[in-house]
């Protein structure tokens, strides 16, 4: 059975082809960086009058990679939420028409539970049960999952997502959106311990997670500087920023595997490309003779793999939607019907 996936739930539209006895044939991706970084952040209109740009010739790349012809799919996934309901619509219609032309069913798949499936593409790949951290730009979570699609979640943000908190850090120092990426590349040179930022809520009990705190503490860093940051103090900010943020995560994820006595952690979305991070979490789980999982580094951000595979466990489960497009802008990952009984 092969299944085509479609992302489009923000700035990157992502199309792939996944075999269920194959693996993964193909994938596309464009992603809307450029044309947003001169506004600093994503402008939603402009997103959705993209995705609509790129969606059909997309289809059409990812298939030809897949030597995959349109009358050899068993359905067609697509992100169904969480998203910009704009974004998200251009990929449900698209995928909605694209189905009914080739009468098979459409998929509608949750983003989040894309990116927590994201690393069973790899070779070896998580087995369940599992503890999940999940840090995008929108989501910082702890997810148990004892059953495949059942997801309880241990914590998450009560205000900024640890993606945001990349970001925004990124713009006090004058990194182009997004800042993610090119805050990693300033922490290189950068050393940890310069700045002593907070460690927020780790006497905290429970999972959850809070980075507002973290972004006051750069601000003031930056504004203590009075004559402007010369270069090392840059680095070193994003480098103590970066070394706050990992020490915060390992906290809760150890937290959160002793809670439920588990010994694999699955880190997945957008941050957990940042090389640090991975390190911090893989030190992590060797001390606790555990292990971690990622994705590779371009699946951790919006992809459509990530989508074509979790739209396969859905439709294997039966689970397909309608002919009705609906998006759910905002949607509980905890909501999804599990899996299997
Ligand atoms: O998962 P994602 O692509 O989109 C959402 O679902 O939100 O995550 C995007 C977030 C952005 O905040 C971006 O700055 C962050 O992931 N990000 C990174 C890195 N690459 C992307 N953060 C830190 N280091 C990176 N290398
Ligand atoms: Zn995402």
């Amino acid at each position: 059975m092969r299944i085509i996936g479609i992302e489009s739930s923000c700035d990157e539209t992502g199309v792939a082809v996944y075999d269920d006895s194959l693996g993964l044939l193909s994938h596309a991706l464009h992603t809307q960086i450029a044309m947003h970084a001169e506004y600093g952040g994503v402008v939603p209109e402009l997103a959705s009058r993209d995705h609509i740009r790129r969606v059909v010739p997309l289809i059409r790349l990812a298939l030809e990679q897949a030597h995959t012809a349109p009358s050899e799919l068993c359905a067609v996934a697509y992100t169904a939420g969480p998203g910009l309901i704009g974004a998200l619509l251009t990929g449900a219609m698209g995928a909605a028409a694209y189905a009914h032309a080739l009468g098979i069913p459409p998929v509608p798949v949750h983003h989040m539970e894309g990116h927590l499936l994201a690393p069973m593409l790899e070779d070896p790949h998580p087995e369940l049960p599992f503890v999940a951290l999940l840090i995008s730009g929108g989501h910082t979570m702890l997810i148990k999952v004892e059953k495949p699609g059942s997801y309880v979640v241990l914590g998450q943000s009560v205000d900024d997502a640890a993606g945001e908190a990349f970001d925004k850090t990124a713009k006090l120092l004058g990194i182009p959106y997004p800042g993610g990426p090119g805050l990693e590349k300033l922490a290189r040179d950068g050393d940890p311990k310069a700045c002593a930022f907070p460690r927020p809520m780790i006497k905290n009990p429970g999972c959850d997670f809070s980075f507002a705190g973290l972004k006051t503490a750069v601000l003031n860093a930056v504004m203590g500087h009075k004559g402007g940051l010369s270069e090392q103090a840059r680095r070193d900010i994003a480098a103590g920023f970066t070394a706050a943020v990992a020490d915060t995560l390992c906290v809760k994820c150890a937290r959160a595997l002793k809670e439920t006595g588990l010994s694999t952690l699955v880190v997945a979305g957008g941050v957990s490309a940042n090389n640090d991070i991975r390190g911090a979490l893989s030190d992590l789980m060797e001390r606790r003779h555990g292990r971690a999982f990622f994705a590779r580094r371009e699946f951790c951000t919006d992809n459509g793999a990530m989508i074509a595979y979790a739209g396969m466990q859905r439709f294997k489960a039966g689970q397909i939607g309608t002919s009705a497009v609906k998006v759910f802008p905002r949607w509980d990952l905890s909501t999804l019907k599990p899996l299997q009984d």
